[in-house]
């Protein structure tokens, strides 16, 4: 039994939990990298590697995030020691779970920035400015040039987790989620109806087989689908300290699996026909959301109407994932270092919005990101799976999944999780490396 356990409450129910770990899963990575890549790499063809590799992640992979944090009862921190305590060394354990937890503070600074540049683009599309001004997004990404809006979104995200943790992030979640995939299936009709829609269909899901020979199709892939879901050996496991012993762990990582690929897909459709209707070359990351697209909602009937909806689910989507970077970091301050949840709340803030508003700048926050989801989240993610499935040990993590299940866990679970999961997470590592990046 853990002796730092968290003091933060849990998710009323299985369905809360999981539209929380929804709201962790799907941000800017569905929005601005899937679409581009499932067209770019084989278009239908790229779907099959990609959904054997969310079936993969999502089954062992967010599992065993969950498993540990409600068998720890608590998040990054007191997961690490909890899973090296087991083999006496409770101190390596203390220190390493550090990592992934400078992973999410890391990205964390980053998104927060990135966000701000959504809730301007929202607040632009409001007023029309984003539609009108050529150098709208130019503006917002100079040194300090988007300060108002950054410091809105850190404050908002600092609200949220004072008013309280695990209740709060499932009343937010409840409401952010349902409305990002509602507005999103809204755009996504609407540009249905676009002249010349149907290149973008094309580009999307027409499959080129010979893509599925290219290592590379794989390795995107499996990138995307690994980054998408959120597998940092952090965020994951402070949400499963919140779930009650009663939830079927592997159901509710299969769904979260799920409707995170469902938002990728909405994501796709939402963007890419608009992109071919007007004869634009598709791209991917800053340039396609905060360019790309405004010029496109420029040109469109009734543009204006549709941009805002499309940016304000996109501040959802980005705001509940910023949510759970945040509590990742605040729940484990509080339970390591007794701080009140209020002190955890406004000093993790407070780090975020400092570092970041000297980061504002384009170039320094694409190196900052690309400095931590390279470097730092992937070793994060890797020494969570080694921990879970190999220093606390396979037995000790299936007993918590089985916890709640009517049924025994599948006796290949073990086997992938031991032999092919903990494996890939340091080839994911290693190939982020290599080609810079590949989530
Ligand atoms: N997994 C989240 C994303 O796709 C953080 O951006």
């Amino acid at each position: 039994m853990a002796t730092d356990t968290h003091r933060n409450g849990s998710f009323s129910s299985s369905f809360g939990f999981v539209l929380a770990c929804v709201g962790s899963a799907v941000g800017l990575g569905n929005i601005w990298l899937f679409p581009y890549r499932l067209g770019q790499y084989g278009g239908g063809a790229f779907l099959i590697p990609y959904l054997l590799f969310v079936f993969l992640f999502g089954w062992v992979g967010l599992s065993a995030e969950f498993g540990i944090g409600r068998l720890a009862r608590t998040g990054t921190l007191g997961a690490y020691a909890f899973c090296f305590r087991s083999r006496g060394r409770e101190t390596v354990g203390k220190a390493l779970g550090w990592i992934p937890l400078m992973g999410s503070l890391g990205i964390a600074i980053g998104y927060a920035i990135i966000v701000g540049w959504v809730v301007r683009s929202a607040a632009g599309a409001v007023t029309g400015a984003l539609l009108t001004e050529p150098d709208f997004f130019a503006q917002a990404t100079g040194s300090f040039g988007s300060l108002p809006w950054h410091v809105l979104v850190v404050a908002l995200v600092c609200l949220m987790l004072l008013t309280g943790a695990a209740g709060s992030i499932e009343k937010i979640s409840k409401v952010m989620m349902p409305l990002f995939f509602l507005l999103f299936l809204v755009v996504a009709v609407r540009v249905a109806f676009l002249p010349g829609a149907g290149e973008g269909y094309r580009f999307l899901f027409a499959p080129d087989w010979s893509a599925l020979l290219d290592p590379f199709t794989w390795v995107m892939a499996m990138g995307q689908a690994f980054f998408s879901l959120s597998i940092t050996g952090s965020g994951m496991i402070v949400y499963g300290a919140y779930l009650d012993r009663s939830a079927d762990i592997p159901g509710a990582a299969l769904r979260t699996a799920f409707f995170d690929t469902c938002a990728a897909l909405l994501s796709a459709l939402a963007i890419m026909p608009a992109v071919f209707s007007f004869g634009i070359d598709p791209s991917a990351g800053p340039s396609l959301l905060f360019i790309t697209l405004p010029g496109i909602f420029a040109q469109m009937p009734l543009g204006r109407v549709f941009a805002v909806l499309f940016f304000v689910s996109v501040i959802f989507a980005g705001l509940t994932s910023l949510v759970n970077m945040v509590e990742a970091v605040c729940e484990s301050w509080q339970t390591r270092f007794r701080l009140s949840r209020t002190a955890a709340v406004l000093l993790c803030s407070g780090i975020i919005l400092t570092a970041g508003v000297f980061l504002e700048a384009e170039p320094l926050v694409g190196s900052w990101m690309d400095f931590i989801t390279i470097v730092v989240v992937p070793i994060g993610a890797m020494l969570g799976a080694v921990a879970i499935y190999y220093v606390l040990g396979w037995p000790t993590i299936r007993r918590e999944l089985e916890l709640g299940r009517q049924k025994p866990l599948s006796q290949f679970f073990g086997p992938c999780a031991k032999y092919l999961y903990v494996p890939l997470t340091v080839i994911i590592l290693i190939l982020g490396f290599v080609f810079h990046g590949i989530g």
